[in-house]
């Protein structure tokens, strides 16, 4: 017996479906992708990326880790970016993090789970850097959403200084990064408003996002 026979059943459902409805889907997709979008995300199991924004296969480029994290040290992730904008010519870089995030709750409380403590250190320096404004939210959950929120906010700002990003601005290629929020509470997307069409638009935008969020309530508090 087919070992996690269940997932290839599911997938054969799947594939027939989309077949159904258009059956040249596949071919079709075969022959090249052109997607329009490049999602960076958490590896959370509750936030799939394509499913969220209703997109089919095809349409959007994605690299997920945990905390959704843009780091110039990861070759990982640095990668994706560059075959994502110079390759494939996507137009918006979407960086999209969640409330509830246990990455950035373990980062928070300075927690120990393992190798993963120093990835995390990417989000703990977020957290210092930003101590100010998250130490006057009393409450911890609050609190931990909030450095969902600053911590989106960041790693649109590194999305934005990196070579392939400035590159691609400066030869007029048509790139807009965006920093989203997701609540698995309600399923529901929200924008920061961290949008950049250009790098001379990067600290307005980072000066922007940031005021909308300080001082008061979190989003998910004024939900
Ligand atoms: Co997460």
């Amino acid at each position: 017996m087919r070992v996690l026979k269940h997932l290839f059943d599911n997938n054969r459902a799947w594939a027939e479906g989309i077949s159904r409805s258009d059956p040249e889907f596949f071919q079709k997709l075969a022959r090249q992708q052109a997607p329009s979008y490049l999602w960076i995300g958490c590896s959370d199991s509750r936030v799939p990326a394509n499913q969220i924004v209703g997109l089919l296969p095809g349409e959007m480029f994605v690299h997920r880790n945990i905390a959704n994290v843009v780091e110039s040290t990861d070759l990982n992730c640095l990668s994706v970016l560059q075959f994502a904008v110079d390759v494939l010519k996507v137009q918006h870089v979407i960086v999209c993090g969640h409330y509830g995030c246990a990455g950035i709750r373990a980062a928070l409380r300075g927690e120990q789970f393992g190798l993963v403590d120093d990835w995390l250190r990417f989000v703990s320096r977020v957290r210092q850097k930003h101590a100010a404004s998250l130490d006057v939210v009393s409450d911890e959950a609050a609190r931990a959403d909030r450095l969902c929120e600053l911590n989106v906010i960041e790693q649109v700002m590194n999305v934005c200084q990196t070579n392939t990003c400035r590159a691609a601005w400066t030869r007029g290629q048509t790139l807009t990064t965006h920093g989203w929020i997701y609540g698995i509470q309600d399923g529901l997307l929200r924008d920061l408003s961290i949008t950049v069409k250009e790098f001379g638009g990067v600290q307005d935008a980072y000066q922007r996002a940031l005021s909308a969020l300080v001082p008061g309530p979190t989003r998910m508090e004024t939900l």
